[in-house]
């Protein structure tokens, strides 16, 4: 595996503004948002927990009504993002549960379905946040060579090692921050992998390191949840999800305010005597995007005839979506150089 020397010279920033949670107060110890609970127990004048300083010198606040009503949380991003990134643990589960959910091989029959409606016959793909490679490995063995990039190391071991001799280049990298050594013919990023970009900044320095891998007129094609769909479906829920190795809970709540909606998995593994084993827990974090402002991060990063299609068709997006399929183009050409700029002389 590749690890990426990153094209991105600033650290990265911490997103401004904080997330909303309410939780039951009183909630099991040793997870971390009951943690944060231990935080509002020492304003109340109850236990010290070392974690409490940390939260509170980042100016989260708490406050808590009665007794029995929840508390209502304003954490910190930056306590978020220290928790341990999603999919660290839910990795070496994560291809026999989305196999039930998800119908991949339609999926990239879907986006060959896209290449040809734009008359490409791309050979070189790169896979923006291809996590195990469910579609890394399908394109590859429909002829394709790709470059699989993730941050997380473990959904990168899965890849490794199930892509054998397939022409897969596997690199260890942030989307919003990478180089490729030679330009690809297209760039796609499948199930929500851009949703988890969480502001219009990150989405648009991913963009560009999109548009920088592209040879001229290369394709950008990659799916999103749509307002809609983290709004209305996802919404604030719980639901339970079960297979022959794991029993999940998906607690989500989704913020109009941010337009940031929080999944909170918990999930067990089955033991072979019929009881489950240690609970795991991961946050995620999904920002919902308006076709404006995927437009606006597409165009600013130098990407023209931006299309939105109501995923798996070539209708339009409609109020109802709940996923958008993308497709940008990089221009064939360099926009004609601006011959009235101070040092341009004309011949
Ligand atoms: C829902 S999974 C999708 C994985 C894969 N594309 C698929 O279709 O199965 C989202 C993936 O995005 C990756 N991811 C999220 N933010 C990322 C970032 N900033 N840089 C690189 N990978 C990222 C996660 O590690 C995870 O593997």
């Amino acid at each position: 595996m590749q690890k990426s020397t990153g094209c991105g010279d600033k650290p990265d920033r911490l997103i401004p503004g904080t997330l909303l949670l309410r939780i039951p107060f009183h909630s099991v110890r040793n997870d971390p948002i009951s943690v944060i609970s231990t935080g509002a127990e020492r304003q109340r004048g109850g236990v010290e927990k070392s974690l409490y300083a940390d939260w509170c010198h980042h100016n989260a606040t708490a406050s808590h009504s009665g007794a029995d009503s929840p508390l209502t949380f304003a954490i910190p991003q930056l306590f978020i993002k220290r928790m341990p990134l999603p999919f660290a643990r839910f990795a070496r589960y994560y291809d026999r549960f989305m196999e039930r959910y998800v119908d991949y091989p339609e999926w990239v029959d879907y986006v060959e379905r896209i290449f040809r409606r734009f008359r490409r016959q791309p050979k070189k793909l790169l896979d923006l946040a291809c996590g195990t490679g469910i579609p890394t490995v399908l394109f590859a063995r429909r002829g394709y060579q790709v470059i699989g990039i993730d941050r997380s190391a473990e959904m990168l071991a899965v890849l490794e090692a199930k892509k054998g001799s397939l022409p897969i280049t596997v690199i260890n990298a942030d989307i919003r921050k990478f180089t490729l050594d030679t330009p690809v013919d297209a760039a796609i990023s499948l199930y929500d992998s851009i949703n988890y970009l969480l502001t219009p900044e990150e989405l648009e320095r991913c963009f560009i390191c999109v548009h920088r891998a592209l040879v001229p007129g290369g394709l950008f094609v990659f799916d999103l949840n749509t307002v809609y769909g983290l709004e209305k479906q996802w919404g604030s829920r719980t639901i339970t999800r079960e297979n022959e190795e794991i029993i999940s809970i998906w607690q989500c709540r989704f913020d109009r305010q941010t337009m940031l909606s929080t999944l909170r998995l918990v999930f067990w593994e089955k033991l072979p005597d019929g009881t489950t084993g240690e609970k795991y827990e991961e946050i995620h974090q999904e920002r919902a995007y308006t076709t404006d402002e995927v437009r606006q991060a597409l165009e600013r990063a130098g990407f023209s005839r931006c299309r939105f299609f109501h995923h798996g068709t070539f209708l339009p997006v409609s109020p109802f979506s709940v996923r958008m399929m993308v497709v940008a183009e990089k221009p064939r050409r360099h926009p004609m150089p601006d011959l009235q700029s101070p040092g341009k002389k004309l011949k």
